[in-house]
């Protein structure tokens, strides 16, 4: 074969492997991620990596689009990979779900591509949980969202963290009331998101907004606070000449009281001009903190409307999406180790050539009752082969020699207690699971 110089290759800017250690921790949040998912009624779909770009656009906000991996496939289609899955489960449930008993709870998982500058946390491929619970537009359905979020918080061992909460109905429902267009509120929202307050404000100027609304405005940004009752009390007397914005705090107020009243405990910080970018949002915005990470640990919210807009019915719907590259951050910050259970790990290695299919042989019988095996296959010498099972922490060792052999017995060596015994085969299953407890 002629051999072609090749570079070396690297993954391309923004994309990651790996390694077995990281994947661990990646697999241990997911699997809880998705063991919560059952224990709260979810049930998992799985939507494609590749969307029509128009679905996903559609009420993802300016900066979403400007970050969408988009391109045209062999037919001519504007298509994009996948940058969140609350889109795809809308059109689901706009379509081929449409005539399934509410309440729906729906729960998705996988990776998602957004070209985001490359920093700490932020990447272009990333991993979500999604949640999502249509169907219902009473505040116990975005009490049960916060509280899985939580639930999920507690059970991976984060410590400290709070919950960034606010209400896209105070805003929206001022500006809907002085009359500035959707388009020009969405514009307002996205400099919200990324803080620009002031700028936020020379936008609602230039909309015309009264003076009066200005300095409601204003004072709206500011008010920011851990205790839910102070700060809504005061954001209501702020709002009281705007009936949708009054009905909006009245909304959060019931969904934190339920969630207060249910037992559930987490800190909370109320923010009057908290804003998301995806523009789908009408009610209930959050985004879970640790204190060791200055980015959302996830984010999460109502969306109303978005269901009826891929042609589905009036449908209310509120859900979460955990970023499970983001959690596995938060862990390592905090020291947490996943509780993953000790598995048994066993290296079979005969002693002289003639008894490798032996070794197979056992491998199978192991597997077949559950027990992980791998046999020697590099040819090494005893020793040399026990060196590397060592390294590897396999929990025992298996020496299949010609004298054990002939009375149907092998030597099991405990790898970490350093004692071997001589056992009948039949036996052995038995012994590897009574030794682990
Ligand atoms: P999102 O806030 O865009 O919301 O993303 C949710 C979470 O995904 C973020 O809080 C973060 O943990 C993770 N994430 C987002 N971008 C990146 C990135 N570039 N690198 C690493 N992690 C990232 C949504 O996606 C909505 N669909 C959530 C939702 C579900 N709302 C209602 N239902």
């Amino acid at each position: 074969m002629q051999r072609i110089e090749m570079p070396r290759f690297n993954t391309i800017r923004g994309m990651r492997d790996f390694l077995p250690k990281h994947t661990e921790r990646m697999r241990y949040a997911e699997g809880l991620s998705r063991e919560l998912a059952g224990l709260y009624g979810y049930e998992e779909v799985i939507t494609p990596i590749v969307e029509s770009y128009k679905l996903l656009a559609a009420k993802s906000g300016e900066e979403m689009k400007q970050r969408m991996y988009t391109f045209k496939d062999l037919g001519g289609r504007k298509v994009a990979l996948r940058p969140e899955f609350t889109a795809s489960i809308a059109r689901l449930v706009a379509g081929k779900m449409r005539n399934e008993p509410k309440p729906m709870r729906l729960f998705c998982m996988g990776s998602l591509y957004r070209y985001d500058e490359p920093q700490y946390g932020r990447f272009r491929e990333f991993w979500q949980a999604d949640y999502e619970l249509i169907g219902s537009e009473k505040p116990e359905a975005d009490a049960e969202i916060l509280t899985l979020t939580n639930d999920l918080m507690e059970r991976l061992g984060l410590r400290n963290y709070h919950f960034r909460i606010g209400h896209m109905g105070i805003l929206r429902g001022i500006l809907s009331q002085e009359n500035v267009e959707e388009e020009s509120q969405n514009r307002l929202m996205q400099l919200l998101d990324k803080k620009q307050r002031d700028e936020a404000l020379i936008a609602a100027r230039n909309c015309n907004v009264s003076e009066e609304c200005v300095g409601t405005l204003k004072r709206l940004f500011k008010a920011k606070g851990k205790e839910p009752s102070r700060v809504l009390r005061r954001v209501k007397e702020e709002v009281e000449e705007y009936g949708s914005a009054i009905a909006a705090v009245e909304n959060l107020w019931d969904i934190l009281e339920l969630v207060r009243d249910g037992g559930v405990k987490f800190e909370i910080v109320i923010e009057a001009g908290f804003a998301r970018g995806l523009e789908y949002y009408t009610g209930l915005i959050f985004e879970p903190y640790a204190p060791e990470l200055d980015i959302a640990l996830g984010g999460g919210g109502r969306y109303d409307k978005l269901i009826e807009l891929f042609g589905g019915g009036p449908t209310a719907a509120v859900g979460v999406a955990h970023g499970i590259d983001r959690l596995v951050l938060a862990m390592k910050k905090q020291k947490i180790s996943p509780r993953i259970r000790e598995e048994k790990r066993v290296v079979i290695i005969p002693i002289s050539d003639e008894l490798k299919a032996k070794a197979i042989e056992l491998s199978l019988m192991l597997r077949e009752a559950k027990i992980p095996a791998e046999a020697e296959v590099m040819g090494r010498t005893v020793s040399r082969a026990l060196e590397d099972a060592d390294r590897k922490g396999a929990t025992h060792t298996i020496l299949v020699g010609p004298d054990e052999l002939r009375e149907d017995k092998v030597s099991l060596r405990d790898m970490k207690k350093r004692e071997q015994r001589v056992i009948e085969i039949k036996n052995l299953c038995e012994e590897i699971e009574w030794s682990m407890g």
